[in-house]
């Protein structure tokens, strides 16, 4: 129920999909289902539950009659996965292999899996297509590879398994609703978070992680998705799983990047609000840029990004004035 679960669910349920979290709320809360409700044009079914607690969650998946799962239940901050290295194995791996058995014991072999295009780490060249190395520089992106390592020993030991890995570039934007959008728990780490907390006074201003990288304007260029777009990648990605098993891997990225100052500048002309900036130190990690190779999700699964910037940051403004109520 967090912010990729509650946009991809509202889409599935949309889309005729029977729709049931399973979610711990360790970086949610319930009163986002009600949201998503108010948005779905049909129930939505929960049940609160740690993904690493397999006897629980194998009796949901088989009480709700699960057909597939679509498995977003991971900690997600790159820089708390190097704080916090036993926590992120822990959640990721160890509880992706909680899920697996699970499934396994319901009888259900359909997975999406949410990677992460962290899996690649340095670029050896971009745009990063699928068959980019994977070297990644962090926690949290050897969770990612390994979960998806850990699937590919799965599907070459069980061909009936239908799994589909989808490399997530940098998710942002809101439904259009502006009933639910990016709502972390506690001080966010992404941009777009970052920028909202600043406009609803919760952050004095923004501070820009170095403007002395090899970018047109020094400042850092990501490949920013509307989450909706990522939504309608898991549902393609679902859809055509039901007649294709094995193993397979997908960027979902727009193929395109912007730097952090362009996203701002984009940002203050949908809302009309002057965001406060200081330029600081680079962030240990960070990359000058990256951006995806997305024809492979395009020529297979008929999916590409269909939403620009102007909705990105006008669904962003929307959701952050109405989540100052929140
Ligand atoms: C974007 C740009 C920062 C915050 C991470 C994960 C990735 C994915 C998305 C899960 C960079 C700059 C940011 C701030 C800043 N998550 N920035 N000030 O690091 O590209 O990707 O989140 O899959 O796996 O690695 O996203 O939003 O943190 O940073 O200047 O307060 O904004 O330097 O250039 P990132 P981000």
């Amino acid at each position: 129920m967090g912010y990729i679960g509650s946009h991809t669910a509202v889409l599935l349920a949309n889309s005729g999909h029977r729709v049931h979290i399973y979610d711990n709320l360790c970086n949610s809360n319930v009163g986002t289902l009600e949201r998503i409700q108010k948005i779905s044009s049909q129930k939505i079914g929960f049940t609160e539950g740690d993904i690493r607690d397999t006897e629980k969650l194998t009796n949901a998946l088989r009480d709700e009659k699960i057909e597939a799962v679509i498995h977003l239940a991971g900690l997600k901050a790159v820089g708390e996965s190097s704080q916090k290295p036993i926590e992120y194995y822990a959640n990721n791996v160890q509880g992706s292999i909680s899920l697996i058995q699970a499934m396994q014991a319901a009888g259900i072999n359909t997975l999406v899996f949410s990677s992460s295009a962290t899996v690649y780490g340095d670029p050896v060249y971009l745009p990063y297509d699928e068959d980019h190395p994977t070297k990644p520089t962090n926690p949290y992106g050897r969770n990612k590879l390994q979960v998806e390592e850990i699937l590919r020993d799965l599907s070459v030991s069980d061909k009936a398994w239908k799994i589909a890995c989808l490399r997530y570039f940098n998710p942002v934007g809101a439904h259009e609703s502006g009933l639910i959008g990016e709502d972390p728990n506690g001080i966010p780490n992404n941009l777009m978070p970052v920028i909202g907390q600043v406009v609803n006074g919760k952050l004095l201003s923004l501070s820009i992680f170095g403007d002395d990288y090899d970018t047109p304007d020094g400042t850092g260029k990501r490949d920013y998705i509307h989450v909706m777009d990522l939504a309608e990648g898991h549902l393609a990605a679902l859809s055509w799983l039901g007649s294709n098993p094995g193993c397979h891997t997908f960027n979902l990225g727009s193929g395109d990047s912007i730097s952090v100052l362009d996203l701002l500048h984009h940002f203050e002309q949908a809302s009309g609000q002057k965001i406060p900036y200081q330029v600081v130190g680079r962030r240990p990690g960070d990359l000058p840029e990256y951006y995806a190779k997305a024809d492979k999700a395009e020529k297979v699964l008929g999916w590409k990004t269909q939403k620009k910037l102007s909705d990105i940051c006008n669904s962003s403004w929307l959701w952050i004035k109405n989540s100052r109520q929140n």
